[in-house]
C-alpha cells in the first residue's frame, strides 16, 4: 500500500508513470477510482488518458454516456463513470465483464461492482485534504 498527499503537478507525475507500467504490461487491468464527488477520479482519469494518446484529448466525464472509450498507446481503455447505475443487472448490461477482458478499465464509483471485483486490479482512493492537494491511497491486488 502507498499513501500521499498530491498537488495537481503530483497526481499527473502519478499518472504518467501509471501510463508507463501499462503500455509496459500490454495486458488488460482494472484501475477503480474510490472517491467522494470533487476528490478528483475525473481529474486523474484524464490525466492518465492523455499520457497514453496526446495532452490534447478531450476526456469529459462520462456522467451521462456512462463509458467513453480510447485508442491509447496501451491498447484499448474505457472509462467507467458508473454513478447512475442501479444495480448489479446494469453493470452486466452495461457489457462491463466483457471490457475487462480486452481493455483497460478505469472506473469512477467502483462501489457499483458489488464484492466481485476484476482480478488483477489498483485501487486508487482519492480524498479531499485541502483546497489544493488530494490524499492519494494506491492497492494493488493480483499485480
Ligand atoms: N491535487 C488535486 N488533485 C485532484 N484534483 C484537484 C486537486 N487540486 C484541485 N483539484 C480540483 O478538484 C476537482 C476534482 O474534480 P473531479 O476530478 O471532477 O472529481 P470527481 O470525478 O472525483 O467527482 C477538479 O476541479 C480539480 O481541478
Ligand atoms: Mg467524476
Amino acid at each position: 500500500m502507498y499513501y500521499e498527499s498530491m498537488t495537481l503537478e503530483q497526481l499527473e507525475a502519478q499518472a504518467q508513470m501509471f501510463a508507463i507500467e501499462l503500455k509496459a504490461r500490454k495486458a488488460p487491468l482494472c484501475i477503480l477510482l474510490y472517491g467522494d464527488l470533487g476528490a478528483g477520479k475525473s481529474t486523474f482519469a484524464r490525466m492518465l488518458v492523455q499520457a497514453l494518446t496526446s495532452k490534447e484529448t478531450n476526456v469529459p466525464s462520462p456522467t451521462f454516456t456512462l463509458l467513453q472509450t480510447y485508442e491509447t498507446t496501451a491498447g484499448p481503455l474505457t472509462h467507467f463513470d458508473l454513478y447512475r447505475l442501479k444495480s448489479i443487472e446494469d453493470v452486466y448490461d452495461l457489457g462491463f465483464n466483457e471490457y475487462v477482458l480486452s481493455h483497460i478499465c478505469v472506473v469512477e464509483w467502483p462501489e457499483r461492482l458489488g464484492n466481485d471485483l476484476p482480478t488483477p486490479h489498483i485501487k486508487i482512493t482519492l480524498a479531499h485534504d485541502s483546497e489544493h492537494t488530494r490524499t492519494l491511497v494506491i492497492e494493488r491486488v493480483g499485480c
